[in-house]
């Protein structure tokens, strides 16, 4: 790989003459050249910028400079040519991974109000070049030189033999995964009175692995909201969905990509209380759920629309589902209802689990030890699913043991084709 940087201060690159950039240059992997833009002016006051056309405050720099600099840097064969600017494209790991496979980078690093825009124009026209102009970030700095350096090492990292271990490049933020990594700790223990996790020290891999997804997954929600809504569904589990809905984020329609919904929590006094926005399942559940006398209702909007309600209705007394001994518990019924672009097994899966995380951290308050929930027979997956979340399947329609209670009158209709799951509420 072979960088031309094109500056008017050579020595701000001195910079990657360090560290891993350095060795890669000892070791041949790399080759950087730094020139200094003024050899290729032919005034006697080696002048590089010139008034702006049009008026306006500040200078810029002079095309014909550019190109004659351009021109005699530029080696045989394919090239990019870089151009740091507060205009350009996010940069982003993807674009560090494509320039990782270029066979030079010439790197043309602007000051004052920047390069007059024929530069890029007239490169972008010819064969065997690409133009690509970056930004950092949305700040502005007095020039390219930070940005070039930055491209530099980025674009060197990746390129076969310069990292010890090439596992750190995958897990890595921005790595493959597309969400940012896990909070990182070493000794000792117990820091300025922080302990670290307790997980990380239990030597159960598995579960690191986990908590190490969960909370990546929770800095990345938190932090940058933008990524979150290019993961792709398809990728995401049952507990990945269950920690996003944390957050808001469900499956949206289509399940391709996920959604920020505001997740509430209405008192259900009876239909004209819950606020639906436009479920067509709406009104023949909020009778139904009135008729059971349903205490509360959880609602996702998205965008100013109602897309799904959880229906929280009393169920009485029922055997407890952890031991399944005499002990009756009063146990709650939890009737989710779907706009039809949104029911989806893994919109299901997130709304439900928030709904229950909602219900359990209310489970003293409200004095319910079980939850019960309705499942068509024949979708495994969502099955499945529950299970993953801690659902277990028991026998009947909501069985006897929740009085006051026949089944099938809750959802109306499908009791034949369901199964009923039980989650446990509080953990005595
Ligand atoms: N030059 C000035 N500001 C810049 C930025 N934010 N990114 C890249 N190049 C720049």
């Amino acid at each position: 790989m072979h960088f031309s940087i094109l500056t008017i201060f050579p020595q701000f690159f001195s910079a990657l003459d360090c560290s891993l950039v350095g060795k890669a240059q000892e070791r041949g992997i790399i080759r950087v050249d730094v020139h200094n833009l003024r050899d290729w002016t032919s005034d006697v006051h080696h002048s590089v910028d010139d008034v702006p056309y049009g008026g306006g405050a500040g200078m810029v720099m002079r095309p014909q400079v550019w190109a004659a600099a351009v021109d005699s840097v530029r080696g045989a064969g394919k090239a990019v040519l870089a151009v740091p600017s507060p205009a350009g494209k996010p940069l982003r790991q993807n674009d560090l991974l494509r320039l990782s496979r270029a066979r030079q980078i010439i790197i043309a690093c602007g000051r004052y109000e920047g390069i007059d825009s024929r530069v890029t124009q007239y490169y972008a026209q010819q064969r065997d070049l690409e133009v690509f102009e970056y930004s950092l970030g949305d700040y502005v700095l007095n020039g390219g030189e930070v940005a070039a350096v930055a491209l530099v090492e980025g674009v060197s990292r990746l390129l076969p033999k310069m990292v010890g271990n090439p596992d750190s490049l995958t897990e890595e933020s921005h790595g493959a995964e597309g969400i940012l990594e896990y909070p990182i700790y070493t000794r000792p223990a117990v820091f300025r009175g922080i302990r670290v996790p307790e997980v990380l020290t239990s030597g159960n891999h598995g579960a690191v692995e986990r908590w190490r997804r969960d909370e990546a997954l929770r800095k990345t929600c938190r932090r940058r909201p933008d990524l979150i809504q290019n993961l792709s569904c398809a990728r995401l589990g049952a507990r990945d969905l269950e920690v996003l809905a944390e957050y808001g984020w469900f499956a949206g329609p289509g399940e391709a990509r996920l959604c920020k919904t505001e997740f509430g929590k209405a008192d259900f006094a009876g239909p004209g209380e819950a606020r639906p926005g436009s479920l067509p399942a709406f009104s023949q559940m909020c009778a139904s759920a009135a008729d059971l006398g349903a205490q509360y209702v959880y609602t996702a909007v998205y965008e100013g629309k109602t897309v799904a309600c959880a229906f929280v209705s009393a169920a009485g007394e029922c055997v407890s589902p952890k031991n399944g001994e005499d002990g009756h518990s009063p146990a709650c019924v939890l009737q989710p209802v779907f706009d039809p672009a949104w029911d989806t097994d893994r919109f299901r899966v997130g709304f439900t689990a928030r709904s229950v995380h909602a219900l359990r951290s209310e489970a003293e308050n409200l004095a319910y030890s079980c939850l019960y929930l309705r499942v068509e027979k024949g979708n495994r997956d969502l099955q499945r699913y529950y299970r993953s979340l801690g659902f277990r399947q028991v026998r009947g329609i909501f069985p006897a043991a929740v009085s006051g209670n026949e089944g099938n009158h809750i959802a109306g209709g499908r009791g034949k084709t369901d199964i009923t799951m039980v989650f446990p509420l509080s953990v005595e």
